[in-house]
């Protein structure tokens, strides 16, 4: 069976969730990798440069595209895709960029969207909140070694949404045009703060896991030590001032709307992942 669907970013936490999604209902897919490509429908592509994107196109009819993290400049990973999904004459395109984008016109990530919205390729956005996965991947060592959860955060609200919902909708979308032309803002179905998590992952992980609101110094003396670039360490810590501000603190009918059925709460979230935390 040919490879139609392309998923870039297809080993990250929302796109492996697509491509076992997608495979299971029968579709056939090709995925990216910067790594070496270690099965057939694999291929090796650097989103930074460019490099592998015209064998990733050739024979595709419909794709997801999204920049992966540490990049500060997601327009510069997204344009090149874009274009090349016009000039492949794409079916279908499900681009995924985050929630409130839509706040500054000049930003890389809207850029991707107007280049999206004009290219006459029928598309969907989809624009999702904090990622309740973002407490056993990015946050994860220090819940486990410390029981602490210690970001620049403040009492903010999320709308934290299960990733898994977001790969269902992503999925949804690539294989059924009902809704093409649409942007969706997906979240979960309640607002926490990061207190509120603490309280949830504590009541499975069979230990206290506490919540403080720290200086943002200290998160970007953290992740800097994780080796990320500055940039987007940057663009991280202003998105955490977003968040103690009460920007995030919305629901939307996102993953209702596509998939008829609510979003996944946090509680089924965390049992799914209580392993990680012990
Ligand atoms: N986390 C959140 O709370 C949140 C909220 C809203 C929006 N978002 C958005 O979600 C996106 C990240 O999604 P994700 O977490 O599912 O993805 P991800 O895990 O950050 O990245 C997906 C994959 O991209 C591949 N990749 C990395 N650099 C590459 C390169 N130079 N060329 C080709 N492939 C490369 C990697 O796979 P290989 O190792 O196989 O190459 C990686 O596993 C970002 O755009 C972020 O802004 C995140």
């Amino acid at each position: 069976m040919p490879s139609n669907i392309l998923i870039v970013g297809a080993s990250g936490t929302v796109g492996s969730e697509i491509v076992r999604v997608l495979k299971a209902a029968g579709h056939s897919v090709r995925t990216t990798t910067s790594k070496p490509t270690t099965a057939p429908d694999q291929v090796h592509v650097n989103l930074a440069t460019g490099e592998g994107l015209d064998a990733a196109f050739a024979g595709i009819d419909r794709a997801f595209f999204l920049s992966p993290g540490g990049h500060a400049d997601q327009y510069k990973i997204l344009a090149p895709l874009i274009a090349k999904a016009k000039a492949a004459n794409l079916k279908k395109v499900v681009l995924m960029t985050a929630a409130g984008v839509e706040m500054n016109p000049e930003g890389p990530m809207r850029k991707a969207e107007i280049d999206l919205e004009n290219s006459g390729v029928p598309y969907n956005i989809i624009r999702p909140t904090w990622f309740m996965q973002n407490f056993n991947t990015f946050w994860v060592y220090g819940i486990k070694e410390f029981g602490a959860i210690r970001l620049p955060a403040g009492d903010g609200q999320v709308g934290f949404i299960d990733s898994r919902d977001i790969s269902a909708v992503a999925a949804k979308l690539l294989t059924e045009d009902a809704l093409s032309g649409k942007t969706i803002t997906l979240t979960g179905p309640a607002l926490m703060t990061h207190a509120d998590v603490a309280a949830e992952i504590s009541k499975v992980a069979g230990k206290t896991v506490t919540y403080s609101d720290v200086d943002p110094a200290e998160l970007k003396g953290v992740l800097l030590g994780a080796g990320l670039p500055a940039d987007y360490v940057e663009l991280l810590l202003m998105l955490m001032t977003y968040v103690k501000a009460g920007y995030s603190a919305s629901l939307s009918t996102g993953v209702q709307d596509v998939l008829g059925r609510a979003p996944g709460s946090f509680q089924t979230y965390a049992q799914d992942f209580k392993a990680s935390w012990v």
